[in-house]
């Protein structure tokens, strides 16, 4: 038989190789050495490491270890461009974002080359995917920057920005953070993966290409001590990193206290739902997308399938059938389906985790396959025989194995699919739009897929809910973590407060006269401190006025528990919340003299004009909850991509210590109107002001659980809520020490926090305080993709 014969017999496909030849050409013009890339030049190359193929195992160059002085350095150029560059007009910063998207496109062959020979991914994905979304990234965030202005008005760049980024997409990571960085006006100190610095240096020569200015775009390569030096680097104003979660924590906790910007974009342990209903075929095929694009390295990967149990047997025949089909080959060959994984650490680190999985009792999977000889590779594989508490089930692999769980109903693959602390992503296959339409919202992360996978654009966000972490990259959401509010820079010192008078040295003193101590409010109910104390409540000359209870953990934990027994409220209807805050309000217009004398017991104010702005908050968060809402966007494919905007879950609210009534409600209604239960510590002074609230929320069918008010000692409780898992947001006006302790405490399970850090943010300022400002943290973005066309 002739070979083209023979090759119609058995229909396998021969190498089709891309050459390596054009990136090596680059590598060895640099001399196969490189430097930073700071202030416009590249540095004398200091220690160096290698950047490997790890295909082959071969080094590619020696790129340089950045030390904290080169951090330094870096740090100081993108400072002294941050003025000019900040106090260009939109347009002209939009000219060199659209230079850039250019240049990329020009020469997108040579960065998909170079990044398949540093990385390992097939080239087809890298020529496909990768580059073109860098280059859509480039123009997307061209547009951003020139209407930024009308977009977000009152909104300023944060200043110099340290991003890092992690090896699975290494260009495309680097557009995430760099284009929506400098379309918002900040300059960057990034620094690419220590396995994939190449793409990140070759991207450096092309701004010098487009005539960046100096210092606007600096990169620095090393490790993880390198990532350290940038976080830690005083004079940086915010900081973006996408990786692993535990380092995202650390990095949280690293930046607890110094008021730096941080979005995180982190790991996941993402479901992919086929129910019975689901065109098989097509679902086989988004799964071989969802957990072998990119050898499965992906932190929104696919990576726990539920399928339902009517359906389970045929299909997962037909995916064994599918793996055997899987081409697990040269990363330059453009007819692989799978490549290389990023280094050996990674292929120890898949090989363990499975080893762990059958320890476990899973069966792992297969199929009989050739794998090249030598360098990273490794069959894809599938584990069953699993179940919720397993190791591969609940951690990221980040590699090619799959993990298979069953399902019956609706309702179980939605509880399997959010048994997770993760929160990235989620696909649906089914085609009942009804029932993907019906589960997608009950799914708890920031992109849920229907009916396709691994979908991405520019024009739409993308992050996690969650420990995958908070901030989104992509369309308007993503401009916003790097902007904001001018008068946040000019906030003073919150002025000190008044001490209160001390506690009598005998606690039977302190009750004298009072006979009644206010309750606290969970569940909907009266409750008495669990600690079984009181404590005093003074008056502005040092009279008592009152007494409030002791709140302790116990109370915490039976606040939390309720709040979350009240999640129902986000998903009554924003028409019900509207017309639940408009009550509340006429509610308290009603006791207006009662709230106001309360007040003044309290402060020694005149309170009725206190009331009065707390009315008017009220109203003011009715009227936003069925108007802040989402987007429908239009991507370059036959999808739209519905950004709904979700509450974020239970949130904790440390109120202010002035205004014992406007302090908490200002903080209160946007929460409510967007959905969120609370757990709200009210003044810890002055807290008579709330446990009287609780009359209000009584008579305006607020369900019960959805407000809980904890009374007592206001570090001492936002620890305790700070530290809970039961809360996933938490919002605290405090002091300094008080505010740091939050933050820190936040990271058990990556709370989205909000502090004042002893600033005097004045929280009766309507124009501040009654538009998006709190919206904005009192939700997260989900975008939901639903593909079209018959
Ligand atoms: P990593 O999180 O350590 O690395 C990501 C980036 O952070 C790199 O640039 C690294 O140099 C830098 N870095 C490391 N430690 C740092 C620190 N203390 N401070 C500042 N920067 C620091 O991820 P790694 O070790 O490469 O991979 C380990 C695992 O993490 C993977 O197996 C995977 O499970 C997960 N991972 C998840 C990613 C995602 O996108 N979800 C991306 C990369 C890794
Ligand atoms: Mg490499």
């Amino acid at each position: 038989m002739n070979k083209i014969a023979q090759i119609f017999q058995t229909l396998e496909y021969g190498p089709a190789p891309e050459s390596a030849q054009p990136a090596l050409d680059w590598i060895k013009a640099h001399d196969g050495v490189f430097g930073h890339f700071i202030n416009g030049a590249w540095t004398k190359p200091g220690k160096t490491f290698s950047s490997d193929n790890p295909a082959t195992g071969e080094s590619l160059a020696q790129v340089s270890e950045g030390s904290a002085e080169d951090v330094d350095k870096a740090v100081k150029a993108a400072r002294a461009a941050f003025k000019s560059w900040s106090a260009l007009s939109g347009y002209e910063r939009a000219k060199y974002l659209y230079a850039i998207a250019r240049l990329v496109q020009k020469h997108s062959r040579l960065f998909a080359v170079l990044e398949s020979l540093d990385n390992g991914k097939p080239i087809r994905e890298s020529r496909d995917i990768d580059i073109p979304l860098v280059a859509r990234h480039f123009y997307h965030h061209a547009g951003w920057a020139q209407h930024r202005d009308r977009e977000f008005p009152g909104a300023v760049p944060y200043g110099v920005c340290g991003q890092i980024i992690p090896w699975n997409f290494p260009l495309l990571m680097l557009a995430w953070k760099i284009a929506p960085a400098l379309a918002a006006g900040n300059t960057v100190v990034l620094k690419p993966a220590e396995f994939t610095s190449l793409t990140a240096l070759l991207f450096a020569e092309i701004c010098e290409k487009a005539g960046l200015p100096k210092g606007v775009v600096n990169i620095v390569t090393g490790f993880g001590e390198t990532g350290q030096a940038i976080v830690a680097h005083p004079d940086i104003d915010k900081i973006a990193f996408t990786g692993s979660t535990d380092v995202g924590k650390a990095i949280r906790a690293a930046t607890a206290g110094t008021g730096k910007g941080l979005s995180l974009e982190l790991g996941g342990k993402s479901p992919y739902i086929v129910f019975e209903d689901a065109d098989i075929d097509s679902a086989i095929e988004g799964l071989v997308d969802a957990i072998w694009f990119n050898q499965g390295q992906v932190c929104c990967a696919g990576s726990r399938l539920l399928v339902q149990e009517s359906i389970e047997e045929r299909f997962i025949a037909k995916l064994k059938l599918r793996m055997s089909k899987l081409r697990v080959g040269d990363p330059l060959d453009k007819a692989i389906d799978i490549g290389a994984l990023v280094a050996p650490v990674q292929v120890e680190r898949v090989r363990e985790l499975m080893q762990k999985g059958i320890e476990e009792g899973g069966s792992v999977y297969e199929p009989d396959i050739d794998l090249p000889a030598g360098g990273c590779f490794l069959k894809p594989a599938l584990i069953t025989d699993v179940s919720p508490a397993n190791t591969v089930v609940a951690e990221e692999i980040f590699g090619p194995v799959l993990v298979v769980m069953s399902f019956r109903t609706p309702e179980e693959a939605v509880a399997l699919a959010n048994n997770t602390r993760y929160g990235l992503a989620a696909t649906i296959w089914s085609e009942n739009i009804n029932l993907a339409l019906d589960i997608a919202p009950k799914i708890k992360a920031g992109v849920v897929w229907i009916n396709g996978t691994n979908n991405f654009d520019a024009a739409v966000g993308f992050g996690g809910y969650k420990e995958s972490g908070f901030g989104r990259e992509g369309g308007k959401e993503g401009m916003g973590v790097y902007l904001k509010p001018a008068w946040e820079k000019d906030l003073k010192p919150a002025p000190a407060a008044k001490a209160s008078p001390a506690k009598p040295a005998n606690p039977l003193d302190a009750s004298q006269g009072i006979d009644q101590t206010a309750k606290m409010y969970i569940g909907g109910k009266q409750a008495r401190p669990d600690s079984g104390y009181s404590r005093p409540v003074f008056g502005p000359a040092g009279n008592l006025v009152g007494e409030a209870g002791e709140g302790n953990r116990k109370d915490i934990r039976n606040a939390v528990e309720a709040a979350r027994a009240a999640l129902g409220w986000g998903t009554s209807s924003a028409h019900n919340r509207a017309q639940i805050l408009y009550f509340l309000a006429e509610n308290l217009q009603y006791r207006r003299a009662e709230f106001a004398a309360r007040i003044k017991e309290q402060t020694g104010e005149k309170g009725e004009a206190e009331v009065d702005a707390a009315i008017e908050r009220l109203f003011a968060f009715a009227g936003w909850a069925d108007k802040y809402d989402g987007a429908v966007h239009n991507p370059p494919l036959r999808a739209i991509a519905a950004a709904m905007v979700e509450p974020i879950g239970v949130l904790a609210i440390l109120a202010p210590q002035a205004r014992p009534l406007l302090g908490s409600v200002a903080l209160l209604a946007p929460a409510l109107a967007m959905g969120n239960p609370v757990v709200l510590v009210p003044s810890e002074k002055s807290p008579l002001s709330m446990t009287d609230f609780y009359q209000v929320l009584e008579t305006s069918d607020v369900p019960s659980g959805v407000v809980n008010v904890v009374t007592g000692d206001s570090a001492v409780l936002a620890k305790t809520l700070a530290e809970h898992d039961g809360i996933d947001a938490i919002w605290c006006v405090g002091d300094a020490a008080t505010s740091t302790m939050v933050e820190k405490a936040s990271v058990g399970n990556l709370k989205q926090t909000w502090t004042s850090r002893g600033l005097n943010y004045d929280l009766s300022d309507t124009e501040k305080f009654e538009g998006d400002y709190f919206l904005r943290r009192a939700t997260q973005v989900k975008n939901v993709w639903v593909p079209y066309g018959a």
